[in-house]
């Protein structure tokens, strides 16, 4: 089978094809015939070596964290997933092997879940990493409820578009942030109120919110802290040194700091996938590539302008 590794961390262009044996199943996996996958900050992260004290040393190392695909082989441990069955899912972003840019991949079985009839493979592909960060991220952390006003910084990428959207199906009052380039994208995802990144500082804002969700972390908390409503809680999707500090900075203020670390949670899995099969999750799919693109599509993805999703058409 073909696969997408790497030798050593660097450039998108340390991407190459290899030929593979088909990985078998171990007691509490599944094998994964991968139709789709798509790609992650954390992806194009750990390729350039930013995670290396996490991700190890060992190569060479696969690429690819999200997946759709057909079950083909089961470990003896597995009873909820049978072959045959349609499953997307989250493959651990540090592994060193069976990433998801690949014809086939194992993986947990508690990392899957069944596909909804009514949602392609492309789709469906585009949801676990991303909408899981914007789930938890809103509700677990931010504590967003119907009624809560919310503001979603960064509502134009992957993580963001899920986020409007899921937080209209919470029933809050939403305020994308966005660039005025995709304005018209966040009203149509939902969004009740747009800002325009490039006209207004977000500091200036006169109305209070109960949960920032903050995807780009460009502003910190302390500095939106007249923006936060009282009780009101700042989520930041960017675990790192800076995140910390002003986390750390953010509560001897009094301030309700949180750092998401996206969760593979199988409910919230389901959760997400019986929201895209009642059409209430709609990914917006910016470009499609097929498994020979990965270079070029991880180069595109570390622009960070992606407008929703970036996915891979594979077999
Ligand atoms: N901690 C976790 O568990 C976790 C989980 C998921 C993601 N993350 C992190 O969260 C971040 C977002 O992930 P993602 O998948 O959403 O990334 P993404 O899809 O690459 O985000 C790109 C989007 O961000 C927008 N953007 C860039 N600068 C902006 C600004 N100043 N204000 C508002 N929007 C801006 C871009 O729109 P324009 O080009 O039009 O500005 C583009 O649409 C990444 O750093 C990722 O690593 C962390």
């Amino acid at each position: 089978m073909k696969a997408i590794l790497y030798d050593r961390y660097g450039p998108p262009d340390v991407l190459r094809v290899a030929d593979l044996d088909v990985p078998e199943p171990s007691a509490a996996q599944v094998r994964v015939r991968v139709k789709a996958a798509s790609v992650n900050p954390i992806d194009w992260k750990v390729r350039r070596g930013d995670m290396r004290l996490l991700s190890g040393f060992g190569f060479p190392r696969s690429t690819g964290s999200d997946f759709a695909g057909i079950v083909e082989a089961v470990g003896r441990g597995v009873k909820d997933l049978a072959v045959g069955q349609r499953v997307m899912g989250v493959q651990s972003s540090l592994a060193p092997r069976n990433g998801s840019f690949a014809e086939a991949m194992v993986v947990d079985a508690a990392r899957c879940v069944p596909i909804p009839a009514a949602v392609g493979f492309a789709d469906a592909a585009t949801i676990p990493l991303a909408g899981l960060s914007a789930l938890q991220g809103l509700q677990r952390l931010g504590k967003a409820r119907a009624g809560a006003r919310v503001l979603i910084i960064g509502g134009s990428g992957g993580v963001g578009h899920y986020a409007v959207q899921i937080a209209k199906v919470i029933g809050c009052h939403v305020t994308a942030v966005v660039s005025r380039r995709n304005i018209e994208m966040a009203r149509g995802l939902g969004a009740d109120v747009i800002v325009d990144y490039g006209a207004t500082d977000l500091v200036s804002l006169r109305e209070t919110f109960d949960t920032i969700f903050d995807c780009v972390s460009a502003w910190s908390a302390r500095r939106l802290a007249r923006q936060l409503a009282p009780g009101g809680v700042y989520v930041s999707t960017l675990p790192g040194p800076d995140s910390f500090l002003d986390m750390g900075l953010a509560r001897l203020s009094g301030l309700k700091h949180r750092i998401l670390i996206m969760q593979p949670d199988r409910q919230d899995l389901r959760r997400l996938a019986d929201m895209a099969a009642a059409g209430q999750l709609r990914p917006i799919i910016e470009r499609s590539y097929g498994l020979t693109d990965a270079v070029r599509m991880h180069q595109d993805a570390e622009a960070s302008k992606t407008v929703g999703k970036l996915v891979m058409s594979v077999g």
